[in-house]
C-alpha cells in the first residue's frame, strides 16, 4: 500500500533540507525521483540518494524565473520519460524582518517561490497527470497556514496561500483521479530556522509552546510524504496535514 516501486517523483528543493529527506524516503520506497533546486548542493544529493534500484535525477532550475520554470520542468519530465506520478512542491524560503523593513523586491520574491511557481508547477503536472489518470501533489505549508506568526508576514501570508491553493486545485482535479494535498510543518531543525534556533529569546519561547518538547527534524515530515505520495492515500485530498509535535493543538 505504502509501495512507490515504478512511480516517478519530481521534487523541488530538495538540494537539503526537509526536501531532500523526502525525496530519499520516496526513493527508499521505489520511486524514481528528481531532485529540481537552484542550488548545486542537488547535484551531490542526488549521487548521496542514487544508490538503489530506481535512479536519482538532478536538474538545476531557479524558480523565480518563470521561463526558467517551464523549462527546468520539461528537462525533469524528459529525465522521467514522460510521465510524472509525484509533484512535491518544498522549494520555499522566508525572511524574517518587521514588516514595515521587509521590502516590496522581498514580498515578491517570497510570494513567487511560495506561491506562484507552486501553482505553475502543479498546472504543469496536472496536464500529465490528468492524461494519465492518476497523480499526488504534495505542497508545502506550514504551521504559518494557520497561525499568523512573528516577523514573517510574507512568508505566513504564503503559507496561508498555500492551504487555499492545495484545496482549490484539489476541487477541479479529484475527479480526475489526482490528490493534492500539504504537509505543515512547525518547527524543524533544518537551515531555515538556523537564525532562530540560537536566539536566546526566541528559543526558549519556541520551545515552550511545543508540546513534543523538542524541534522536528526532516525525518519527521518523511512518512507523510510517502503516505500522501502513495495508494494508501487515494481518498485523501484537498487536507493540510500538521507535522508539528502538537503545537497546533495546544
Ligand atoms: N524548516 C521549517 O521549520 C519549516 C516549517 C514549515 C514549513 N517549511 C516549509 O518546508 C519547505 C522546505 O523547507 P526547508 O526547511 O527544507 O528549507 P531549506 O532552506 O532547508 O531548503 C529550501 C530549498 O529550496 C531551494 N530553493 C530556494 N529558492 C529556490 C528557487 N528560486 N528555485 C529553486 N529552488 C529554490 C533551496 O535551494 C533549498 O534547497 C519550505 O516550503 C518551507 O517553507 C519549513
Amino acid at each position: 500500500m505504502f509501495s512507490l516501486k515504478g512511480k516517478k517523483a519530481i521534487v523541488t528543493g530538495a538540494a537539503q533540507g526537509l526536501g531532500k529527506e523526502m525525496a530519499r524516503a520516496l526513493h527508499a520506497a521505489g520511486a524514481e525521483v528528481v531532485i529540481l533546486d537552484v542550488s548545486d548542493l542537488g547535484k551531490e544529493a542526488a549521487r548521496e540518494l542514487g544508490k538503489e534500484d530506481a535512479k536519482v535525477h538532478f536538474v538545476k532550475g531557479n524558480l523565480l524565473d518563470r521561463e526558467n520554470l517551464i523549462s527546468s520542468f520539461k528537462e525533469a519530465v524528459e529525465k522521467l520519460e514522460g510521465r510524472v506520478d509525484i509533484l512535491l512542491n518544498s522549494a520555499g524560503v522566508i525572511e524574517r524582518k518587521r514588516a514595515m523593513d521587509l521590502s516590496l523586491e522581498s514580498w515578491d520574491r517570497i510570494l513567487e517561490i511560495n506561491v506562484s511557481a507552486v501553482f505553475q508547477l502543479s498546472c504543469l503536472a496536472a496536464d500529465i497527470m490528468i492524461n494519465q489518470g492518476s497523480g499526488k501533489i504534495i505542497n508545502m505549508g506550514s504551521i504559518l497556514s494557520f497561525l499568523g506568526g512573528y516577523n514573517a508576514a510574507a512568508y505566513s501570508t504564503s503559507k496561508g496561500a498555500i492551504a487555499q491553493l492545495t484545496k482549490s486545485l484539489s476541487n477541479e482535479w479529484a475527479g480526475h483521479g489526482i490528490q493534492v494535498n500539504a504537509i505543515a510543518p512547525g518547527y524543524m531543525s533544518t537551515s531555515m530556522n538556523a537564525d532562530i534556533k540560537n536566539d536566546e529569546v526566541r528559543t526558549p519561547q519556541i520551545n515552550a509552546r511545543i508540546p513534543a518538547g523538542r524541534w522536528g527534524t526532516p525525518e519527521d515530515v518523511a512518512g507523510v510524504a510517502i503516505f500522501l505520495a502513495s495508494a494508501a492515500s487515494d481518498y485523501v485530498t484537498g487536507v493540510v496535514i500538521p507535522v508539528d509535535g502538537g503545537v497546533l493543538g495546544r
